[in-house]
């Protein structure tokens, strides 16, 4: 790192001057200004890490000057210089965000001291900053949000199971509800957390490839395997390796993985050496495994290997407790990333979204958060700023359904509003009508009958 750079705001030129020299020979990067004004016209270049700012300077006074570098980069870490005779106004400036106060006159000594503390914690917060921007900041359990019973159970499973080493997860939940983020969480929480977690998506890649990626190749395996390649399986041992997609992994190659698992070896393709990796393995999907093997699409072998500690991610549609503590915590990412200051969701606009039934799950939330963001400069978001398509799922709601029919003189009877309403269920299941007929309280053979006598 290049050194500290500090500024100096003072008007008495010597003591500006003297200040200077002694903390330049500290190795310090010195500069200087005689007003407020000049300090804030200069602070916006030189960006310096400390500014030692005089209390009374003539002009604007040093609490304005204080209040307006905290508007501009709150990041800056300020000293106040103070009299003795006004120190009530240093026990202001703290409330106002001022690092620390040194009583004038002051020994150089302490002064240093005092600026060494303050640097110190500006490199501990980079630091931390640092480490909330990496992979393993990003992906650990804290950033995950889960207010809703169902979600809190899955975390508190995630979480116990994360410190044995070993132990395969098999990750079941539709699109989006956050099983990639839970995945990395585990690894990152996990004694392997300083390894590699390795991913790899089974649907994106053809058959051929994701073998000889996944277990390497000998010089001359075949005619384009110029050298020897290590596979990923290799590249991560004593990792984790997270196969996303899973279902959509081709019949023989779950043979070979499944041997993996079994004898913890594997030989590179054209080799005969048995090579042995340490590997965690995740397995994540997003379709119904237990039916894909009573439909013997997927090894029953091989499914049983992975299914050891079984997670299921309920859709959001089903914990509705989490839309709008989620919302607010991709606000707070998104406020970073996009340089905006959203505080809140108005009570309208939250009562849209926790009505919605979010087909797309936490990223369909996390886009629509993200597009309102960009699009619109506010505090908060609003009504308006939800997409039609938000703000009109109302369609099958009974009270729209009765609202619209009052409006008409037309008030519906309890069949058509019984059909509405297992419609709406119907929908909120996926069409799974033994989950429907368990929310609408009746047998699922009740609720054929019904579906039946509505196609005549
Ligand atoms: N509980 C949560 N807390 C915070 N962020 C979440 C949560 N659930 C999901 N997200 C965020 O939503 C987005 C989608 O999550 P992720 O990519 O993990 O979903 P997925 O289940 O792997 O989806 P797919 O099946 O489509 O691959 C990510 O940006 C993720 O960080
Ligand atoms: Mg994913």
């Amino acid at each position: 790192m290049t050194s500290y750079s500090i500024l100096i705001v003072d008007d008495e030129t010597l003591t500006l001057n003297n200040l200077k020299k002694a903390l330049e020979k500290e190795g310090y990067e010195i500069h200087i200004a005689d007003s407020g004004e000049s300090a804030l016209e200069i602070m916006g270049q030189l960006k310096p890490n400390l500014i030692l700012l005089d209390l009374m300077l003539p002009g604007i006074s040093g609490l304005e000057v204080l209040k307006r570098i905290k508007e501009k980069r709150n990041e800056t870490i300020v000293i106040m210089m103070t009299a003795y005779e006004i120190l009530e106004k240093a026990v202001e400036a703290m409330k106002l965000g001022a690092y620390d106060y040194i009583l004038k006159p002051f020994k150089i000594n302490d002064l240093k001291n005092t600026i060494r503390r303050a640097l110190e914690t500006l490199y501990l917060r980079i630091r931390i900053q640092d480490h909330l921007k990496s992979e393993k900041g990003r992906y650990y359990f804290g950033n995950i949000v889960a207010e809703s019973k169902e979600m809190t159970g899955v975390l508190e499973t995630a979480n116990k199971i994360s410190f044995a080493s070993k132990t395969t997860v098999l990750l079941q939940g539709e699109s989006g509800t956050g099983k990639e983020l839970l995945a990395k969480a585990i690894h990152y929480q996990s004694p392997r957390s300083d390894k590699p977690i390795i991913e790899i998506n089974c649907a994106a890649i053809p058959d051929n490839l994701l073998e000889s990626e996944l277990f390497g190749y000998e010089a001359g395996a075949f005619t384009d395997a110029k050298k020897r390649k290590l596979g990923l399986l290799e590249k991560a041992d004593e990792g984790t390796v997270f196969f996303d997609e899973i279902g959509d992994m081709s019949f023989n190659l779950q043979a070979k993985l499944l041997r993996v698992l079994e004898e913890e070896t594997f030989k590179r393709l054209g080799g005969n050496k048995n090579i042995k990796v340490d590997i965690r393995i995740i397995a994540a999907t997003n379709k119904d495994l237990e039916k894909a093997v009573k439909e013997e699409r997927f090894r029953s072998d091989l499914f049983y290997r992975l299914n050891v500690v079984p997670i299921k991610i309920p859709p959001l549609r089903e914990r509705k407790e989490d839309i709008l503590p989620l919302a607010l915590h991709f606000i707070q990412e998104l406020n970073q990333e996009l340089k905006r200051s959203y505080k809140r969701i108005t009570s309208e606009a939250a009562a849209c979204l926790v009505n919605y039934p979010w087909p797309g799950n936490a990223r369909e939330l996390k886009n629509i958060m993200e597009r309102i963001m960009s699009l619109h400069i506010s505090d908060e978001v609003k009504m308006l700023h939800l997409p039609l398509e938000i703000r009109n799922y109302k369609k099958y709601t009974s009270s729209a359904v009765m609202e619209q029919a009052e409006k008409n003189k037309d008030l519906p009877t309890l069949e058509q509003l019984e059909k509405q309403y297992i419609e709406r269920v119907l929908e909120h299941t996926d069409n799974n009508k033994t989950k429907a007929a368990k929310i609408l309280g009746i047998h699922p053979t009740s609720l054929f009958r019904k579906i039946k006598s509505w196609e005549k």
